[in-house]
């Protein structure tokens, strides 16, 4: 069975031009609801933790450096099938190949600079969630 939370990020270029307000937004107008938020900015060894499983990729570094580049907005949201839904919401990871009106079309730059971050699976999910938030942090 699949499950009702995923996570994700406003990334820092999206922070950096203000995009945040904008994307939590339409977050909610997509019917996901936010059930915890947080500003805050990794280090790099909190990057590469949490993207260890991309440490054999040729981009990790350059994805690790960025994402500990500026403050991030970190995000549960809440809908059946997350996951999924979510994934479908925000659109391919590359920007230029992602469908319009999606919030990567509307608010990615690049790639690598892709406006937010989805989880992939609901293992992973329930550990990022986990990574960023305590219980008490989540409503
Ligand atoms: P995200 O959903 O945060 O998970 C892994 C990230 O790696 C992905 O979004 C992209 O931003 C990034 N990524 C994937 N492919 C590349 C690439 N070829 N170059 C730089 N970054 C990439």
């Amino acid at each position: 069975m699949s499950g009702i939370r995923t996570y994700t990020m406003v990334k820092p270029t999206a922070m950096r031009k203000g995009f945040a307000a904008g994307i939590m937004n339409k977050i909610t107008e997509g019917g996901f609801k936010i059930i915890a938020a947080k500003m805050t900015k990794l280090s790099l060894e909190e990057a590469e933790a949490f993207y260890a499983i991309h440490s054999e990729r040729p981009f990790f570094g350059e994805l690790t450096t960025f994402m500990s580049s500026g403050p991030i907005m970190a995000l549960v949201v809440e809908k059946e099938n997350a996951v999924e839904a979510y994934r479908d919401f925000i659109g391919a990871t590359n920007p230029e190949e992602a469908a319009d009106g999606t919030i990567r079309k509307l608010y990615g730059t690049n790639i690598g600079e892709n406006a937010v971050h989805g989880s992939d699976s609901d293992e992973n999910a329930a550990n990022e969630i986990n990574f960023f938030f305590s219980d008490r942090e989540i409503f």
